[in-house]
């Protein structure tokens, strides 16, 4: 059975919360069987081509890997490599790969180039990571939740740096599922405006709660999941400095985490740079699960990967 409405999966905003608790269900049956040893091979004979424009460690290897135990086939598409790279249109390319192929994960840097890519291609389009979203993240992180703390609706979130594409899909997924988002982040790096008021409108009606803060310590209190990501984003590189300084009250370290719940889980999408946004002490602490998210990245997206292509 079908679960995403859409041909794609691009960013939180298109799901449903049914629609995201099913795909979460659905994650953790394929992750059972793997477990169990079963043979689950919906995906035979289908190919994923992945267009990488910027670099990975987690999301090339998790969707290559889950293509392969789901009996598919992955390509490995580098956007330097491609036509692409030579000024071959977003469109033309959508419909060229769609002849061959039966879907696509993209990563790239403006969300724009992401919509004309689903736009003019007939088959779907998974958001690998752009500049304004990471959908996939936020489900591996949604599974690893439930995983440890057996629900979502009624915890709390905090997350602490820079309001980017990560905090930008966690903030509207949490709103979905009733989870109680505070971010704390400088004045200047707030998340998109049209994303906190879409996600303070839909937890209106979810009863959940979401707060941007301008104090790492006010956003922080009492949190069940404290989360953060790297202060540079990839593509930012020539503005390290500037936000290094503009951060550096934002650093999760001991001090910091002792306003969380005592049983708070910390959270990070990774790549993680200890001594910046996350002191050693946190991320490799007892409270981490920073490896269990990172493995179920590959959980979550076999349910979409299956869901969208068999
Ligand atoms: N979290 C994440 O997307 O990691 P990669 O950049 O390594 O894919
Ligand atoms: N915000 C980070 C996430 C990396 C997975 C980036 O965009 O580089």
């Amino acid at each position: 059975a079908k679960i995403l409405n859409g041909k794609d999966f691009l960013t939180m905003k298109e799901s449903t919360p049914t629609e995201i608790a099913e795909l979460l269900k659905l994650a953790q049956e394929i992750k059972g069987k793997l477990q169990a040893g079963e043979e689950y091979t919906p995906l035979k004979g289908k190919t994923l081509g992945m267009i990488f424009e910027k670099s990975s460690t987690r999301t090339r290897v998790s969707f290559e890997v889950g293509m392969m135990q789901l009996g598919g086939h992955a390509l490995f598409l580098s956007g330097n490599d491609l036509q692409i790279g030579r000024g071959e249109t977003i469109s033309d390319t959508a419909k060229v790969l769609s002849e061959y192929i039966d879907g696509i994960m993209i990563r790239t840097f403006e969300h724009e180039k992401i919509l004309e890519l689903a736009g003019n291609a007939s088959i779907p389009v998974i958001n690998g990571l752009t500049d304004l979203a990471h959908p996939c993240q936020v489900l591996a992180d949604f599974l690893t939740i439930i995983e440890i703390k057996g629900k979502l609706k009624g915890l709390k979130m905090s997350y602490i740096g820079d309001g980017n594409n990560v905090a930008n899909s966690l903030m509207v997924g949490c709103a979905k599922m009733g989870v109680d988002f505070s971010i704390g982040c400088p004045e200047a790096y707030k998340p998109d405006e049209k994303v906190v008021s879409y996600a303070q409108k839909v937890a209106e009606k979810t009863g959940s709660n979401i707060v941007v803060a301008t104090s790492a310590q006010e956003a922080i209190q009492n949190a069940d999941i404290v989360y953060s990501d790297v202060w540079t984003s990839m593509g930012q590189e020539i503005e390290n400095g500037i936000r290094l300084e503009a951060f550096k009250d934002y650093q999760i370290n001991n001090e910091l985490v002792k306003l969380a719940k005592d049983d708070y889980l910390f959270m990070h999408c990774l790549p993680a740079h200890r001594g910046e946004e996350v002191t050693g002490e946190v991320i490799d602490g007892p409270n981490s699960v920073v490896f269990h998210q990172a493995g179920n990245r590959l959980h979550a997206q076999k349910a979409v990967l299956v869901d969208l292509m068999s």
